[in-house]
């Protein structure tokens, strides 16, 4: 009986020295490409970042061009910059990768990892940079509204690595997405 003790003991140590062996793995490459696809779902990157397509049910992501930006044939509808700035209306097209407000017009960036237009030459620092301070690539020109950075600010390093690390693994598309336009030059448009 006391052996049958012991040995139940020891079977109960190995299983828990092993479950914490599991805990501490590294995570895989497949297992944050998939936290990474989670996070940039419920974040809602899809909604800016995403060119749509139209159902009677309304503006759904275009799958073929996940993540894509802003596409760079789209037309724009005529804009009457009388109607935007500080107390009027903000304003953005329909596949909601088009913005017009008192920053002037800035379009969703193309977040996959095509080298010319896309964030190809991007490290994982450039990315964790660019949400932690709210420059461009973390060093350049300031990332203007409506991109939400400061709410990724507070995301985790490890969070970030996951959603640049999914971001990586999506099929390149070549789409060069215009800069943003200052207010002044909305007239000229
Ligand atoms: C409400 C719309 C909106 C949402 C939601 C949004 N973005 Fe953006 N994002 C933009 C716009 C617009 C720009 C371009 C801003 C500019 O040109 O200054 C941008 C730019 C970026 C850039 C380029 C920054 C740089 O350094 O040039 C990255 C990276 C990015 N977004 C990642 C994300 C991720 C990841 C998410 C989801 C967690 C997200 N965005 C959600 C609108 C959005």
């Amino acid at each position: 009986m006391k052996l049958i003790m012991y040995v139940y003991l020891i079977l109960m140590l190995v299983i828990m020295s092993c479950q914490k062996a599991d805990e501490n793995q590294p995570v895989t490459q497949n297992e944050l490409i998939e936290k990474g696809e989670y996070l940039v779902t419920v974040a809602g990157c899809n909604d800016c970042h995403s060119p749509k397509k139209f159902t009677p049910e309304g503006p759904i992501p275009d799958g073929n061009l996940l993540l894509s930006g802003h596409p760079q044939k789209s037309e724009l509808p005529p804009l009457d910059p009388e109607s935007v700035g500080p107390g009027k209306w903000m304003l953005m097209n329909d596949h909601l990768t088009a913005f017009v407000g008192p920053w002037g017009m800035t379009f969703s960036a193309n977040l996959t990892p095509d080298e010319q237009t896309g964030i190809g030459m991007w490290n994982e620092e450039h990315f964790i940079n660019a949400m932690r301070s709210g420059k461009h690539m973390g060093k350049g020109r300031a990332i203007l509204p409506p991109m939400p950075w400061f709410n990724l600010t507070h995301a985790k390093d490890e969070d970030l690595k996951a959603i640049f690390t999914y971001l990586k693994s999506l099929k390149p598309v070549k789409n060069l997405v215009p800069g943003p336009i200052s207010p002044d030059k909305l007239g000229q448009m």
